[in-house]
Formats: structure tokens, sequence, C-alpha cells
């Protein structure tokens, strides 16, 4: 099962810095732009309820900007789904939000909210969207996934991200076999696991490793260690680790 593990690289940031001044630097579309050219398979972008980064005329600007394809996460809501049916992403990745949030705090409930998650997967199909759900790396959530008809789950690794950072190394450990084991269910059920959140040059080997996965999607670090070696460079060691892990 083991392939090239893509990278999508999530910029919202960048646009969390342009916003600080309100002006238009700097540009998230140049980063798609840098990102595509510095070995990105596809461009992940939020856009928030609250719009505090993504904005709604960022969507098209970067798609022109790119040929990669765009993830676009969004919210269970009217208003997100009729915009994702217009703008038809390559991915629409169905995500839970709270608008006291820092950011995605835990997986969408897809086996609590199955009603409501239900016409968002089928409206988001129909506009010729693939459908993937942010869920918890537990079965029942691939259960429902596969009842709903999903075609990609992406397991939720914020809390392995905090375990590692905590130095909670039998927690890793046990997180790491939850997220493996999450992977090879979804494998088992047709359905293609991607992971995300929280991932960082030091916690992405054993990520990386997990044979099953697909997809990783990473934002935050990349976008803040861009600060300090420039993005094309964080996107270029990310991806040789990433290599690694595998090789
Ligand atoms: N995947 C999903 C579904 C997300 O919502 C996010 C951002 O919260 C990420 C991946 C990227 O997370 P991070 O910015 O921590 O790398």
């Amino acid at each position: 099962m083991s392939g090239r593990l893509r990278l999508g690289v999530n910029i919202d940031h960048v646009a969390t810095i342009r916003n600080a001044r309100g002006g238009a630097h700097p540009d998230p579309a140049r980063a798609a732009e840098l990102a595509q050219a510095s070995g990105a398979d596809g461009i992940t972008l939020h856009l928030r309820e609250d719009r505090r980064h993504i904005q709604d005329n960022d969507l098209s600007r970067i798609q022109a900007a790119t040929d990669l394809p765009i993830n676009l996460e969004m919210a269970v809501t009217d208003e997100m789904i009729s915009i994702g049916e217009r703008f038809k992403p390559h991915a629409a990745c169905f995500v839970p939000e709270k608008r006291e949030e820092r950011t995605t705090e835990g997986g969408l409930n897809v086996a609590g909210l199955h009603n409501q998650v239900a016409p968002a997967v089928s409206r988001m199909q129909t506009a010729g969207s693939r459908v993937s759900l942010f869920i918890e790396p537990t079965a029942v959530q691939i259960a429902v996934a596969e009842i709903l008809g999903a075609e990609v789950v992406e397991l939720h690794t914020g809390h392995y991200a905090e375990l590692y950072q905590a130095g909670d190394a039998a927690g890793v450990e046990a997180e790491v076999e939850r997220l493996r084991n999450a992977s090879k269910e979804a494998r088992k059920r047709g359905i293609e696991p991607h992971a995300g959140h929280g991932l960082t040059f030091e916690n992405i080997a054993p990520i990386a490793a997990i044979p099953e996965l697909a997809e990783v999607n990473i934002g935050h670090f990349l976008i803040g260690e861009a600060i300090y070696i420039g993005l094309e460079a964080a996107i270029s060691k990310m991806r040789a680790l990433m290599d690694q892990a595998r090789a």
C-alpha cells in the first residue's frame, strides 16, 4: 500500500498575516504558486465562518494561481456549501467549526451528526468534488463515513501532536497505533485515509510512516517556519522528511 505520501499545504495563515494589516500583502495566491514550485501536491484552504484568514475573493484568485488540486475545508452550513457549490474545489473537507476556537479542535462527529452531514456530502459530490470528512481516528466514525459515501477521511492528528509536545512517549505510541488502525480500517472500507493537524518537522516521521496514508495536510508549522527559512525550504524539508520516513 505504501507509495508516495502527498503533501497538501494549508496556506490559511499567509492570509492571517495579511489580514493583520488589512492590505494585500502577503498574498496567499503567491504562496500557492510558490508551494506548487516547491513540490506541494495540493493546496488546502479553510474559509471560516468569521473569515479570519481566507476571504471569499481569495478562492478564485488562488485557483487561478495554481494547477494544484484545491482542498476546501468547510463547516457543515448552508452558506459554506453554497459557496462550495459555486467554487467546485477538487475536494471538500467537512470540518467542525466553533467561532470561539483558535483552530479546529477535534474531528467532526459524523456518527452523531449523520442527518446534517448526509445532505452536505451529496451536495458537494453533485458539484463534482471529492468529499473528505475530518474525523477522530475511530472505527465508528469511519463506519459512518462509509455509510455517508465519503471518498476520503482526514484523521485528526491534533491529539497526537499534543502528546508529542508533552513528551508522553507511551501516549504517542498509543495514538500512532490508533491512527494506524484507523488508516487500515478506512482502506478496508474503500476510503482513502489522509491525516493532519499540528504536524511539524519533529513529529512527522511516525505519521508519514503509516503505509496506508495517502496524504497529509500541514499549515501552521510550515507558514511559521517560512518566516525563518522561506516557504520553499520549509516545504522541501517537510517533503524530504516524509520521503525518509517511508523509505
Ligand atoms: N487538516 C484540517 C482538516 C484542518 O482543519 C487543519 C487546520 O486546522 C489542518 C489540516 C492543518 O493543521 P495545522 O495548521 O495545524 O498544520
